[in-house]
This record gives structure tokens, C-alpha cells and sequence, in this order.
């Protein structure tokens, strides 16, 4: 697993330990993608039977004026992980996102829907995803979205902070999306590595919201008295251009007879649930 300690990383390492698998992490400092000979030395020294690449630059407004440095690790470095497992003759899951599409979709986006990013993150992480495809046949490609998991930072987390520090939040209400608890996210994706044929996959809660309909969820969820308003995305502007809706269609999962992931609300109970059970982090 490269990535670790991410959100995912950190999560799909606790998922594996508890299904009993063996399973190796490795952080930037240990394995950093860029270099191709570091990647190459984790895998001869752990010889892993596949490797799940977590890793990347995910400051998507920072990658607006930074686009050259997401490129070197959401590009060009998973390019060399993938060349590396293929080397090696292994399987390389590479994690993406919904924001490789433009967000003008009005219902779920298939797994081969045309990509067409509109900021740097989803153009760095698209050009991920073609290099993945080019360097190693036995790849799957798992794209997810709007992901918060025990790790953070995360959206669930940050509302969580505002509402208790102000008693209003803003939260744009004109962007659809499906948030997917990494509780939910990693069991499944062990689940396909197992079972999946090369290719694109999406894997995702169920369902669709907004952040404004999220944020309040989250806050009711606490019994929180913040008070979220809601507002248009031209009242909130950010470096980054988001997709208006990118909801991704999980078909290919289905269609390998797996069950649909839960309900995003479902996601962020069971999140809530942990975090409890974890205290503070
Ligand atoms: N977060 C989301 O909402 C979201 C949505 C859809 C898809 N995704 C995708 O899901 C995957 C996991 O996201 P996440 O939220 O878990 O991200 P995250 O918490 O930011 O974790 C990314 C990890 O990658 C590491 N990393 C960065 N540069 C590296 C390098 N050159 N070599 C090795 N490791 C490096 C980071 O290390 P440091 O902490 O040391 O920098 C961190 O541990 C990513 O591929 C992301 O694009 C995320």
C-alpha cells in the first residue's frame, strides 16, 4: 500500500489487518512514487502480490498554482508504479476521482463516460489514469469521490470544527455528489482486487447530496445548533473549478454480482460510530 498514512492508505491498512491479510505500507518518506528506483526497491523487498497506489497530491486548489508538482506524483509518479508492478508481474490498483469529469452529467457517470477535467487536480489525476493504462495490463483504476476517513482532513471533520466554533456555515448547495466513508471504500476495494478484471471501476456510497445537504446532516447528526446556510458556488469561489455534479454509476462493481455500497447516509453514521468509538485522534 503506498500512501499510507492517507485517509485511505491509513484506512484500507486497518480494513486489511482486520480481515487477517498481510499487508505492507509504505509513506512518502519510505516510498516516495516520484522515483521510480524507490518504488522498484519497495516492491523487490516486500514482493507484494499487488500493489494499491494511494498516494497523491490532493490539494486540489494548491495544485492550481502548483500543477507542474501534483503532475510529477499524480502522473508521472503513478506511471512508475505501474511500470514497476508490471515489472514485476504484479497487479497495480490505482485510486482516482470524480473530478476527472467536467460535472455537466445529469445522471451517474458510467465508468467509460468520456473524461473532460476543468481544474489541474482532475487533470493531473486524469493523466494518472492514462498512464496506469499504458504501463501495466493487469491495472484497475478505482475512482471515488467526495471520500472522508479517520485520517483527515476531511469535509465531515471540518464542519464539525466550524460548527463548533461559529454559529452559522456557508456550504454551496449547487454541487451533487456521493460522499464515500473510507470504512465503506476499502473493504470493497480489497474485495476487487481479488475478484476484478483489469479495467475502470467506481466505487462509491450510494446515493447523492449536496455539500450543503451533507453539512447538514453531519451537524444534525451531532445535535449541533450551528446553523448551515446554503449558498451557490459563485458566492464561494475557489481556486479549483468543481464538478456540478459527479456522481459516478458503480456498474462495473455491480456487474461482477457485487452489492452496491451503502447509502452515503448510512457512510456517515457508521463514520460518526467510529469516531466515537476512537475518541479524540
Ligand atoms: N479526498 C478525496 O475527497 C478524494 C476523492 C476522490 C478520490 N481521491 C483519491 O483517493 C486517493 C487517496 O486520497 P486521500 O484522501 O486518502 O489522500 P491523502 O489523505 O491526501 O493521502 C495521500 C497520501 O499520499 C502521500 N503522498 C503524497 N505525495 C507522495 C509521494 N510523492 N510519494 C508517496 N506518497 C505520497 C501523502 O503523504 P503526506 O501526507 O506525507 O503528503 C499521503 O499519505 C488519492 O488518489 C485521491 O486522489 C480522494
Amino acid at each position: 500500500m503506498l500512501g499510507t498514512p492517507g485517509q485511505l492508505g491509513g484506512d484500507l491498512l486497518d480494513e486489511g489487518m482486520r480481515q487477517g491479510l498481510e499487508m505492507v505500507g509504505r509513506t512518502q518518506w519510505e516510498c516516495d512514487i516520484t522515483d521510480g528506483a524507490a518504488v522498484e526497491r519497495a516492491i523487490a523487498e516486500v514482493r507484494p502480490h499487488a500493489v494499491i497506489n494511494g498516494a497523491a497530491w490532493t490539494q486540489v486548489d494548491a495544485a492550481e498554482e502548483h500543477e507542474a508538482d501534483a503532475e510529477a506524483v499524480n502522473a508521472t509518479g503513478a506511471g512508475l508504479v505501474a511500470a514497476a508492478c508490471a515489472s514485476a508481474g504484479i497487479r497495480c490498483c490505482h485510486v482516482s476521482t470524480d473530478y476527472v469529469f467536467d460535472g455537466t452529467a445529469t445522471a451517474p457517470i458510467l465508468e467509460d463516460a468520456a473524461a473532460s477535467p476543468r481544474s489541474a487536480y482532475g487533470r493531473t489525476k486524469w493523466h494518472g489514469e492514462v498512464a496506469v493504462r499504458e504501463r501495466c495490463p493487469d491495472h484497475l483504476i478505482v475512482r471515488t469521490s467526495w471520500l472522508y476517513g479517520r485520517q483527515g482532513p476531511n469535509f465531515v471533520l471540518t464542519m464539525l470544527r466550524l460548527a463548533a466554533e461559529r454559529p452559522e456555515i456557508q456550504v454551496v448547495a449547487d454541487q451533487h455528489g456521493a460522499p464515500t466513508w473510507t470504512g465503506h471504500l476499502a473493504p470493497a476495494l480489497l474485495r476487487l482486487l481479488e475478484v476484478g478484471p483489469p479495467g475502470t471501476y467506481h466505487l462509491t456510497n450510494s446515493g447523492v447530496t449536496t455539500w450543503y445537504d451533507f453539512a447538514v446532516a453531519i451537524i444534525s447528526a451531532r445535535g449541533l445548533p450551528a446553523e448551515v446556510v446554503p449558498i451557490t458556488t459563485a458566492e464561494y469561489p475557489l481556486p479549483a473549478a468543481r464538478p456540478a455534479y459527479s456522481v459516478l454509476d458503480n456498474r462495473a462493481w455491480r456487474e461482477l454480482g457485487e452489492l452496491p455500497l451503502p447509502e452515503w447516509q448510512e457512510g456517515l453514521r457508521s463514520y460518526l460510530a467510529s469516531l466515537e468509538a476512537a475518541g479524540p485522534i
